[in-house]
Formats: structure tokens, C-alpha cells, sequence
């Protein structure tokens, strides 16, 4: 549930208060995958749809949907609704990525994942894209990234 400390200077959910509820889940979700300690390594595509208001009943799913030899790739999807409506909305959607590293922060091999179904097919072919969009991405930025 939203709290009052949630809050943001516009009276609604603080945008930060949302990207720390999606580090945490998905944090969760890739130690579970991974069973070791994780590192965020990117967070992209944060788009906030609409304000998400104090008080307000939130669900927040994340799953895993694409593994490389040492990163898990998450879509986290964020819903809120208020305490007496029936349907939850969709808030945000973005996807993150965690690297599973060793006692000395060295990434380290995960399980693989695979599709078992042609949504989670799709969720794949999606992750890769967005991987090749990112290396495009980053070159655009490589001036500032110094
Ligand atoms: C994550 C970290 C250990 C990776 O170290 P590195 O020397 O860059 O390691 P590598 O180049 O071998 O990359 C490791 C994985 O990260 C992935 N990766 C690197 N940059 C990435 C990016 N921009 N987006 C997505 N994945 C990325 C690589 O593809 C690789 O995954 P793969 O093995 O599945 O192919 C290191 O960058 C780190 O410690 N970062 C800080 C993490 C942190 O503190 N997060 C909290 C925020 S403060």
C-alpha cells in the first residue's frame, strides 16, 4: 500500500518511491533465479503512465525473460488501484537487468532460461531486441558516459 511518506510535491506517489518498489522486486526475482547475490546492472524504459495516489493498493510483477551467461533480464510491470475498485491499472512498465556476481563483485555464471511457451518466446525476442537497441543506445551516449 502507498504511504503518507510516499508522497512527492504534487501530492501523489514520489517517482523514486516507485523505481526503489522495482529494484527490490526484481531484485528478488533474480536471486531467485540466480540463488546468489545480484547487482543491478541497467534499469530502462521507465515510463510513468499515470500518477499512482497515496493510499492506493499496488501489485508489482516481476519475471524473468531472458538470461545471458551471467545477466538475468527482468520485465517488471507496476499496477495500482484504489482500496475499493475492483480492477488494478497498469502504472508503469520497464525492464531491468542484474548480473550475478561472486564474493569479490566478479559476474559469475547463471542458469539458463528458456521459453516454454510462445508468450514467454516473445518476452525473448523482445529482450533481445531492446539488447541490440541498447548497444545503439550507449554509442549515442558514449561522449557523455566519460
Ligand atoms: C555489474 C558489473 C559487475 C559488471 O561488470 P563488468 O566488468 O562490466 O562485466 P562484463 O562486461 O563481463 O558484463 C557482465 C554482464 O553485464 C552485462 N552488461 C554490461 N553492461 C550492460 C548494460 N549496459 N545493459 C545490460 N547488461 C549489461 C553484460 O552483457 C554481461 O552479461 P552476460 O554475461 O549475460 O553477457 C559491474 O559493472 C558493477 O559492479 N556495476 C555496479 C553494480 C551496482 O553497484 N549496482 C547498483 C547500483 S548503485
Amino acid at each position: 500500500m502507498s504511504e503518507p511518506s510516499d508522497v512527492n510535491f504534487g501530492g501523489n506517489v514520489h517517482g523514486g518511491t516507485v523505481m526503489k518498489w522495482i529494484d527490490q522486486t526484481a531484485y528478488a526475482c533474480a536471486h531467485s533465479w540466480a540463488e546468489s547475490y545480484c547487482v543491478t546492472v541497467y534499469v530502462g524504459g521507465i515510463r510513468f503512465f499515470s500518477p499512482i495516489r497515496i493510499g492506493d493498493l499496488i501489485r508489482i510483477e516481476a519475471t524473468v525473460i531472458y538470461t545471458g551467461r551471467t545477466s538475468i533480464h527482468i520485465a517488471v510491470d507496476v499496477f495500482s488501484k484504489k482500496m475499493a475498485d475492483r480492477e488494478f491499472a497498469k502504472k508503469t512498465h520497464c525492464i531491468i537487468v542484474f548480473v550475478s556476481v561472486d564474493g569479490n563483485g566478479q559476474p559469475t555464471e547463471v542458469k539458463q532460461w528458456k521459453p516454454t511457451n510462445e508468450t514467454e518466446q516473445k518476452l525473448a525476442e523482445y529482450a533481445l531486441k531492446l539488447k541490440e537497441l541498447r548497444t545503439a543506445i550507449e554509442q549515442e551516449m558514449k561522449p557523455f558516459l566519460a
